[in-house]
């Protein structure tokens, strides 16, 4: 079997660069070790930025997501008894974020794609990449693909990253000493805007994925179980943390899922090496502070459709070589504005009173001064492209 791109890995970034290549006359197989069911359900991101609905947008992907997404002009940070609004139509006019679930990203792609007849392997066993520098080709239970390039857009957990020899990466990372309890529940939003909340017990974030849906985020320790959050006790917690402020109340209803996700920053360079190139998650990890991670995965991936367009239609390499360079400038500013959404928002060492003292300065400081919060609102609804 041959094609000109093999893709591993059905997430947004794999599915994305499919599609793209596909309307440049590209050909590639994606390879996905999950059931197509299981990648249709995995609850995660929710916030796309401006760059990332137009590019849907403009790949034919957006029809649901003009129709289905919630358009938001503004964050809420809820601190000390206080609630203050980052207002995106003044600080950055013309710009906003869409609130739409990852998965309803990656159900759309995957229809546009079996649509348009691309080959999408799921519950693939063993996917492995081999002769990275000369002729790559990836096996996968029993099969041989041969390919001109190969995409890593596995997540971090996946294959493509450590196929590269050892001295070639360097590796940049950063654990957090507090994971984040997701929760999806039946129930309107208490809130019309994102609620990000700091509390002496640790950060707590307010979403939404429909008129009907909520999702939630609690800081818990890193080693937190599920098992130990029944629903009674995450409503009561989410209450302490969200309803600090005077006429503020949580509507409560049936939770739908939970689960746990560590917080780190990583990430590795080059994100190529040979003919592997990676992209989204394979190569770069953000706390979910920022709600960066989808976002820089979908920025990758355009860079590379570029790249890879250059490459096949003309034979030019140089925006290939230099792909890591291109998407490294943006990754380090979206590693920095998490760590510091991140830093500015979560409990740390409860003894450490001075630090608690140098958060709440800077949260004074972004809700009173215009340039601080400008700072703010332009990285989060993301930087130009
Ligand atoms: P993934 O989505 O991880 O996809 C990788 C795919 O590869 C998966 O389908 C996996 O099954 C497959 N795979 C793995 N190994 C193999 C293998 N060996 N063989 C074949 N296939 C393989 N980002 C935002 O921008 N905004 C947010 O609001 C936001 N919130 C988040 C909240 C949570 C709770 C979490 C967990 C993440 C959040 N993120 C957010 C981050 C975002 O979800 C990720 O950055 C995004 O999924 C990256 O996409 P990807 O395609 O690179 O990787
Ligand atoms: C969501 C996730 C985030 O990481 C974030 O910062 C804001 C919202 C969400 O899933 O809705």
């Amino acid at each position: 079997m041959r094609t000109q791109v093999g893709i591993i890995g059905a997430g947004p970034a794999g599915l994305l660069l499919s599609h793209l290549l596909h309307l440049r006359g590209i050909s590639s197989v994606v390879l996905e070790k999950r059931s197509r069911d299981y990648v249709e359900r995995r609850v995660r991101a929710g916030v796309l930025e401006q760059g990332t609905v137009d590019t849907l947008i403009e790949a034919g992907v957006g029809e649901r997501l003009l129709r289905e997404g919630l358009p938001h002009h503004g964050i809420e940070l809820r601190y000390d008894g206080e609630r203050h609004r980052i207002a995106f139509e003044k600080l950055v006019p013309g710009r906003a974020i869409t609130v739409y679930g990852q998965q309803e990203v990656v159900k759309d792609l995957i229809a546009a794609r079996l649509e348009a007849g691309g080959d999408i392997r799921f519950e693939v066993e063993d996917v492995a990449a081999h002769s990275l520098e000369d002729r790559p080709y990836l096996t996968f239970g029993g099969e041989r693909l041969d390919c001109d390039v190969i995409a890593g857009c596995d997540g971090f957990h996946g294959v493509s990253r450590p196929s590269i020899p050892p001295g070639v990466l360097k590796t940049y990372e950063r654990d957090y000493p507090f994971a984040w309890l997701g929760v999806l529940a039946e129930v309107a939003p208490s809130s019309e805007e994102l609620i990000y909340a700091r509390t002496e017990r640790g950060f707590a974030l307010h979403s939404m994925r429909s008129p009907t849906i909520s999702r939630f985020y609690l800081q818990v320790p890193p080693d937190a179980d599920v098992a130990e959050w029944p629903d009674e006790r995450i409503w009561a917690e989410l209450r302490t943390r969200l309803e600090t402020v005077p006429g503020f109340a949580l509507t409560t209803g049936a939770i739908i899922e939970k689960s746990v996700t560590p917080m780190r920053g990583f990430v590795t360079e080059p994100m190529q090496h040979g003919r592997l190139y990676l992209a989204g998650d394979a190569a770069h990890i953000v706390p979910p502070t920022g709600a960066k991670g989808l976002n820089l995965a979908v920025a990758d991936v355009r860079v590379l459709t570029e790249a890879l367009t250059a490459f096949f239609h003309d034979g030019s390499t140089g925006a290939l070589d230099g792909y890591s360079a291109a998407c490294l400038k943006r990754v380090w500013r979206a590693q920095h504005f998490s760590w510091w959404m991140t830093t500015l928002l979560h409990t740390f060492d409860s003894d450490d009173a001075y630090g608690r003292r140098l958060q709440l300065s800077y949260l004074d400081y972004v809700t009173s001064s215009e340039a601080a919060a400008t700072t703010l609102a332009e990285n989060y609804v993301g930087l130009p492209w």
